[in-house]
């Protein structure tokens, strides 16, 4: 109804060349002249500034009105509407505001877009002849315009001071109070201007878009327009932004001469949230967009570098374990990402980092073992938290463990003064112990072993003892490391394929054979860990023509000489113990017999070195007849050590760990 009467009106104001009324409820094919910013939109929003800076633009309605009753007759009542809207960039601050205005000339090139407005400049505001009347919507303070505050509505007669103005708001019909309004508040408001000619009062009211025109105006004043406008004039809207940006808008507009302005149909205005958005979409929300998703990826991509680089496994069995349970991420940046710098060593079940937990400070060592299966893990961390859970004053204190996929990393107390094996091979007078730290260390790591296979809970077989095993705390006391490690690579297997797991030299001869592990395979090791001690050689050393020597065989030659003393290192320059080191070589001998029924159990040996109680008496009977037979029959002979070609069918571990100890 109303569009159709806005064509007829449009049609009549082509032919006449006069309009009375008009109606706009959106600017969608209208035919307003439009300068400087503004613009109508797709969506039909008379669009004045765009947001950018230091921009006027005006909208005129095409065809000029004849205002007057006739050429010299008295300006005629007449009644405007027009909805419109301000969006700022910044919530509180918008230049520089719009005006409604009646002008005689569409030409505003002279006018500035500072606080003007777009209707002025500094030389013609005030000026008589400019002949215009505007009512300004103004969002800037300027005093030297003597503006009463950011957000004010004005009545403007041929300047920029206004002859009134009031804070933006209305009277609420129902309870006459006075609401405040904002116009920069992004929403739509309503505006009516009314011109009584009998009486010359102009009023103005404003109100938000849902509230029906408020009984009592904003502002009221009274001015004989007729001595203001001349007959011909344009009717407009003008805006400016000066130095800070703002969007002015509007949605809806109509005029009635000698009528009340037609009623703008608030529900065909294009919608300013789409609207101004759409201008938003335009422009930013591209790059809103692309920088969402970039950033969005980038996070995507940290976070699943992140958790690929901190992933861990954790099974519903480890909940109980919780306390021994590490974090791969404190564990990674104890030592900072598992650098070069911090490996202490590469043995047989993996590597060995020094790093510091990032909260408590300590030191700790970290060993990465890499292991693919979990078969058998949770029987496995359960041995190594049952360990962990041990205190014993020879055994390197483990703190708990992480689980990776294909990964186990153990956290144990850190050792400054590092393994053995480096002080019995070192260079020469370097490092070299005297022979009381050694016969303390054999004792430490007897009494180490014993609370190992008898006095924890159950039964632990270390299966690798050996000089690198063993770590020397700050008062050189001996510490058993890597304990139950070995366990890890020979549960539960078919025995054919079972691994041979240990290292060649420390080897009994019944492991070699395929025989299970024993408690009594661990005194094997450690008789060969005696000797190795005493006589500061390894176990299996290659001599220059190539020729392979094995320590215990010459240990042996010597007791059957009556020799043995001769066997004690020579770093120690003759500075031992005699009965002592003979005694230890006696032990070592006596542990690492090729017989099982021969070895005595570990509290046997305490005993031994304590002197508690004596050898036994029979010793040397039995160990001629078997040692004799061990040597003489290498077909009886099970022993790797002397048979090199045996080495080959060993696992990949026994090989490292010859080759590399700790
Ligand atoms: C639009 O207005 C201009 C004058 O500003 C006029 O020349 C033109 O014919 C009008 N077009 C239509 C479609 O009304
Ligand atoms: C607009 O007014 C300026 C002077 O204020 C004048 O120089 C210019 O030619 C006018 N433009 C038109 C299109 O009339
Ligand atoms: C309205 O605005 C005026 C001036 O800004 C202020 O003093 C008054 O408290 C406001 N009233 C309400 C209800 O917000
Ligand atoms: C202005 O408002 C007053 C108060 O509501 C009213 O009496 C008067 O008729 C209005 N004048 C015009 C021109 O609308
Ligand atoms: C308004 O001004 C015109 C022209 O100056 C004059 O003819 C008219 O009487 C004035 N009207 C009133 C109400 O003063």
């Amino acid at each position: 109804m109303k569009i159709m009467l806005f064509s007829l009106l449009a049609v009549l104001a082509g032919c006449s060349d006069a309009v009375d009324q008009f109606v706009y409820s959106g600017f969608t094919g209208s035919n307003l002249t439009l300068d400087g910013g503004a613009r109508v939109t797709p969506s039909g929003l008379l669009e004045l500034t765009n947001g950018m800076v230091r921009l006027k633009g005006h909208a005129f309605h095409p065809t000029p009105l004849h205002l007057h009753e006739s050429p010299n007759g008295m300006v005629q009542s007449f009644s405007i509407s027009f909805v419109f809207a301000i969006l700022c960039d910044y919530p509180d601050s918008c230049g520089h505001g719009l005006a409604f205005f009646i002008a005689p000339t569409k030409n505003f090139s002279s006018a500035f877009w500072t606080q003007y407005l777009g209707l002025f400049n500094n030389k013609n505001n005030g000026d008589p002849n400019n002949h215009i009347f505007a009512i300004e919507l103004d969002t800037v303070q300027n005093d030297d315009l003597q503006d009463i505050s950011n957000n004010h509505i004005g009545i403007n007669i041929n300047s920029l001071y206004s002859m009134k103005s009031r804070d933006a708001g209305f009277y609420d019909d129902e309870s006459g109070d006075f609401k405040n309004l904002t116009l920069i508040s992004q929403k739509a408001m309503q505006v009516w201007v009314n011109y009584d000619r009998e009486i010359t009062q102009i009023n103005v009211t404003m109100a938000p878009l849902n509230v029906e025109k408020p009984v009592k105006p904003l502002l009221s004043t009274t001015y004989n327009l007729s001595t203001v406008l001349t007959d011909s004039a344009y009717i407009g809207f003008s805006s400016s932004t000066g130095t800070v940006s703002g969007k002015h808008y509007v949605l809806g507009w109509s005029f009635g001469m000698n009528s009340p302005a037609p009623s703008i149909d608030i529900a065909k205005l294009p919608r300013l949230g789409q609207k101004a958005r759409s201008k938003v979409l335009q422009t930013i929300l591209p790059i809103v967009v692309v920088v969402f998703l970039l950033s969005a990826g980038t996070t995507i991509f940290l976070c699943m570098r992140r958790n690929l680089r901190y992933a861990e496994l954790r099974e519903d069995w480890e909940v109980e374990y919780g306390p021994k349970r590490f974090c791969y991420r404190d564990l990674f940046h104890a030592t900072e990402g598992f650098k070069d710098k911090h490996l202490l060593g590469t043995g047989g079940f993996g590597s060995v980092y020094k790093g510091v937990l990032p909260i408590s400070r300590l030191d700790i060592a970290v060993k990465r073992v890499s292991h693919d299966s979990t078969q058998g893990m949770k029987e496995f961390i359960a041995e190594i938290v049952s360990i962990g859970c041990l205190q014993h004053r020879n055994l390197v204190q483990l703190l708990g463990y992480c689980r990776r996929k294909g990964e186990l990393l153990l956290v144990y107390d850190y050792m400054p003064n590092g393994s053995l094996d480096k002080y019995l091979y070192g260079k020469e007078g370097k490092h070299t112990l005297d022979w009381a730290q050694r016969f303390q260390i054999i004792k430490g790591v007897a009494s180490g072993l014993l609370y190992l296979h008898e006095e924890s809970e159950k039964v632990i077989i270390h299966r690798d003892i050996k000089a690198s095993n063993v770590l020397l705390d700050n008062d050189t006391n001996a510490r058993i490391g890597d304990f139950g490690l070995a366990r890890l690579y020979d549960h539960g297997t078919d025995p054919e394929t079972t691994r041979v797991v240990g290292t060649i030299g420390y080897l009994a001869p019944e492991l070699a054979r395929g025989g299970k592990a024993t408690p009594l395979t661990d005194v094997f090791a450690f008789g060969m860990f005696i000797l190795e001690v005493t006589c500061g050689q390894k176990p299996v050393m290659q001599n220059t023509e190539d020729d392979q020597l094995v320590l215990i065989d010459w240990v042996l030659e010597h007791w059957h000489k009556g020799s043995l003393a001769d066997t004690v290192d020579i770093k120690l320059q003759g500075e031992y113990d005699i009965d002592e080191a003979c005694l230890a070589l006696n032990i070592g001998l006596l542990c690492s017999h090729p017989l099982t029924s021969v070895r005595p159990n570990m509290r046997q040996v305490v005993q031994y070195l304590n002197k508690d109680i004596p050898l036994p008496e029979s010793m040397p009977t039995h160990l001629s007849f078997f040692m004799m037979a061990f040597i003489q029959n290498k077909g009886f002979s099970p022993c790797i050590i002397t048979d090199p070609s045996s080495a080959t069918s060993f696992g990949t571990i026994s090989s490292t760990s010859l080759s590399e100890g700790r």
